[in-house]
């Protein structure tokens, strides 16, 4: 699937805000898929990021002044507006925010903004007070129901020291949020009316009413493939074991702990078109003991009880087998050579492959914001640049969409399994 940025133009308007200084790595991405940036810059930004910086990095001129005598200057407003297919204000500072919401027109963006009919993308980025601000809520509130879309801050350390929501969002994710609001606008929703399980997350298996096993999966990984898809219009069930991460907009979650209510929720969300796996599941729970163990006392008896391989009886199913079925393969040593044996014996469509162990090339997988993958499958083995998750998760969903609408042109090219 071509990006849906390839040719677009995109006006970057950039606020006020110490995320400004972010404004090249957004020109970058936005740059790689084709698309053609342009910066509008205010003068909060300026204090942050200079205009030389993004011309050069964007290729284009940069607008910042509305205040000067030419004819030229007396419609750029109008013509900036005109010209682009889409508007991204990022970092939006909590007054330009405001100024959107009230629908002020004091300076050149924020004139621009008004005089625009494209679709409009707000990434904003402030303090965490200033962002839980009931009259910021408003604001958000107000712009969402005027139809303005938002890619929500993250949490994290701030510029100021505080730690809390504010943080601009990660490039990646306005990229796809951009990408996803061509995606509605072109009504090229690839994946409507399909429907799709992703497991995520670190399963629990309890030893005794306080201790369990558990590993050190975040769920990031699983959670932006949820995302990437959604956004590409798919329906999606997500069941997650415990994780701290918050549910994407219009996906269904669905919590459990232990492998067996993993599995039993992955069969209760059947029928699925496909199904990515990319839960850590614990590969043995154990005799349970209703009483804790004391120490001082008899040794704990931890006896390990094999637990049902979810991947594998889903894909070896004979009724109500997802027509693509995905499986990760987190692996310490022979990451090639394992992945291709769990392809055979798991019986999946394909297996994602990433490694554990920290290297030269590539952090671990597990935790982490970035995954350096291989995709193992019938036809071979493609390898992935390291990537951040939510990356990955895109061009996974693409690839997926690929999938499908390979299988619509062609129906008897359904992989044979
Ligand atoms: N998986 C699963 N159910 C299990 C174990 C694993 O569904 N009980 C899935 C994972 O979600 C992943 C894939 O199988 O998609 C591979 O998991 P991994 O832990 O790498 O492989 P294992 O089969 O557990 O093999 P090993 O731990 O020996 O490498």
């Amino acid at each position: 699937m071509s990006s849906f940025l390839n040719g677009k133009r995109i006006l970057l308007v950039i606020s006020g805000s110490i995320a400004a200084i972010k404004a090249p790595d957004i020109i970058r991405l936005f740059r790689k898929k084709k698309a053609d940036i342009r910066c509008l810059i205010t003068k909060g930004g300026a204090n942050f990021i200079t205009p030389l910086a993004l011309a050069s990095l964007s290729g284009n001129p940069v607008a910042q002044d509305m205040w000067d005598e030419s004819e030229e200057a007396s419609i750029r407003h109008i013509r900036l507006a005109r010209e682009a297919d889409m508007i991204i204000v990022a970092p939006a500072s909590a007054d330009f925010i405001s100024k959107m919401a009230h629908g002020l027109a004091n300076d050149l963006a924020s004139t621009v903004v008004l005089a625009a009919d494209s679709p409009i993308l707000v990434a904003p980025a402030m303090n965490h007070r200033m962002w839980h601000h009931s009259a910021t809520q408003r604001n958000i509130h107000q712009l969402k129901s005027d139809g303005i879309s938002f890619v929500d801050p993250e949490a994290g350390a701030m510029a100021c020291g505080e730690t809390g929501i504010g943080r601009l969002a990660a490039p990646e994710d306005i990229l796809l949020s951009a990408e996803s609001l061509f995606a509605e606008e072109q009504n090229h929703q690839f994946l409507k009316n399909r429907h799709f399980i992703v497991t995520a997350g670190p399963t629990h298996e309890p030893i005794d009413p306080v201790r369990y096993l558990a590993n050190r999966s975040s769920g990031k990984q699983g959670f932006a493939i949820a995302e990437a898809l959604q956004k590409l219009g798919a329906k999606v069930t997500l069941v997650t074991g415990p994780v701290y991460q918050n549910t994407p907009d219009r996906v269904e979650r669905v919590n459990v702990e232990t492998a067996i209510e993993m599995e039993k929720a992955v069969e209760n969300a059947l029928p699925a078109d496909g199904a990515i796996f990319t839960a850590a599941v614990a590969d043995w729970r154990f005799n349970y003991s209703p009483s804790k163990y004391k120490k001082g006392r008899s040794e704990p008896e931890l006896i390990p009880i094999e637990n049902p391989d979810i991947l594998s009886n889903i894909s070896h199913r004979k009724i109500d087998r997802p027509s693509l079925v995905v499986g990760f393969a987190a692996e310490s040593e022979n990451l090639l050579e394992n992945a291709k044996v769990k392809l055979q014996q798991k019986g999946c469509d394909w297996i994602i492959a990433n490694p554990v162990i920290e290297s030269e090339d590539a952090p671990s997988a597990m935790g982490g914001d970035y995954n350096k993958i291989f995709i193992a499958s019938h036809a071979g083995i493609e390898n992935w640049p390291l990537l951040s998750k939510k990356e990955v998760a895109s061009r996974l969903a693409s690839k997926i969409a690929d999938y499908f609408n390979l299988i619509n042109e062609h129906p008897s090219s359904i992989i044979s399994k």
